[in-house]
């Protein structure tokens, strides 16, 4: 009897496993309750993906949605990382995780090397042990440094300026070394100036610090701040810095894409992902007076160390592989959404949610 009870227990626990491992393949983002990695988890959800989401929330994001498993983890943990691959069937990993801000990439390297370069090794070793070979790797528009042309082609020569902009080239560099040695197959997506929101879900850009333009313009029209522009003497075509933005929605659209192109077989990849045109940060200010119907208070800066003066994407070789095209890019509308987002969930309105530090190893209800 008790031998009978103990085999259907154990044919319970198989089938509760495989029932987990059969489902719809799963992906694991990293960074997904962050700014790009959140809008791509829902966008993958839409797609039928089961989600995993590893965030260590450590960035002050509220992220709470049922749609995802969610798990509050550093994206490195070797015990939590195959907990979760030899749970669930997962087709890809997509890594978002990572420190972003240039200027404290200069001050602290060493943080950012750890984190941006020897974790995402780490990560990789552990996906490459549980044979999950495809990888969708957040690169950056950084990795070309001061443009020698313009726009930006994929070939042009890579000299990052900054520590984050050498991190990424330098995971770039390991993957395809990876490549060759493991059979790991990647695309390395290379942002220009990620912006917009959808905040109709709650998803929108929230860093902590900010350093970026458009919420911090938002923040200032709506706190009645003033807005510093960091030089206006750049040899551009009215003295201010010119950036190409692509709309959150139109990247993570794009990563959804990338994993489809791996899943036809096709070889590794790098891709620019952004619209082929840039707007000024005076342009980008006036159009926000007009979407926010305020006046700014614009105060003039120095330069910001490591600005380049103008980035813009040749978007070409996405379009042409991936069939990826931005849709919801245009400038009026990355304002609206972010501003959208920007007053309904300014960080003082946002109620914390707790998370508990376990693993759930099953969707929520
Ligand atoms: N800017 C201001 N005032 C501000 C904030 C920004 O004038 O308060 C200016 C910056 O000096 C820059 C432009 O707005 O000229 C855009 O700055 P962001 O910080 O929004 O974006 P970056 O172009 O510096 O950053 C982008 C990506 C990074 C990438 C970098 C490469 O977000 O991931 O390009 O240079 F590393």
């Amino acid at each position: 009897m008790k031998k009978l009870s103990l085999s259907i227990m154990l044919c319970i626990l198989a089938l509760s496993i495989s029932s987990v491992k059969t489902k719809n393949p799963a992906v694991l983002i990293t960074g997904g309750a962050g700014y790009i990695g959140s809008h791509t988890a829902y966008l993958m959800a839409q797609k039928g993906y089961e989600v995993i989401l590893l965030d260590s929330l450590e960035h002050g994001q509220t992220f709470d949605h049922s749609w995802a498993t969610c798990i509050k983890s550093d994206f490195a943990d070797k015990k939590i990382l195959k907990q979760i691959f030899e749970t669930y069937d997962v087709e890809a990993v997509m890594h978002f995780a990572g420190f972003i801000e240039v200027g404290e990439s200069v001050k602290n390297p060493i943080r950012f090397y750890e984190n941006n370069v020897v974790k995402t090794i780490k990560l990789l070793k552990i996906m490459i042990a549980h044979d999950v070979k495809k990888f969708i790797f957040s690169s950056s528009c950084a990795v070309y440094g001061n443009p020698q042309w313009l726009p930006l082609t994929e070939d042009h020569p890579k000299n990052p300026i900054s520590p984050y902009g050498k991190n990424k080239l330098m995971v770039e560099m390991a993957l395809q070394d990876f490549d060759k040695a493991y059979g790991l197959h990647y695309v390395a997506l290379r942002y220009f100036n990620a912006a917009g929101a959808m905040p109709e879900l709650g998803l929108g850009e929230n860093h902590n610090p900010e350093t970026h333009l458009i919420p911090i313009v938002l923040r200032a029209i709506i706190e009645k701040r003033p807005f510093y522009i960091f030089g206006t003497d750049y040899d551009t075509k009215d003295g201010s810095c010119i950036r190409d933005f692509i709309h959150v929605r139109d990247l993570a659209q794009a990563h959804w894409l990338a994993l489809e192109y791996l899943n036809k077989g096709n070889c590794s990849e790098c891709f620019n992902l952004g619209t082929g045109s840039g707007f000024s940060v005076k342009e980008v200010c006036n159009a926000v007076e007009k979407v926010c119907n305020h006046k700014l208070n614009i105060l003039q800066k120095d330069r910001r160390e490591g600005d380049p003066p103008m980035l813009i994407a040749n978007p070409k070789k996405a379009k042409e592989v991936l069939g990826w095209q931005a849709q919801y890019s245009d400038l009026e509308h990355i304002l609206k959404t972010a501003y959208e987002f920007t007053i309904q969930y300014r960080p003082s309105f946002i109620p914390p949610i707790k998370y508990d530090n376990y693993l759930k190893l099953c969707k929520k209800p």
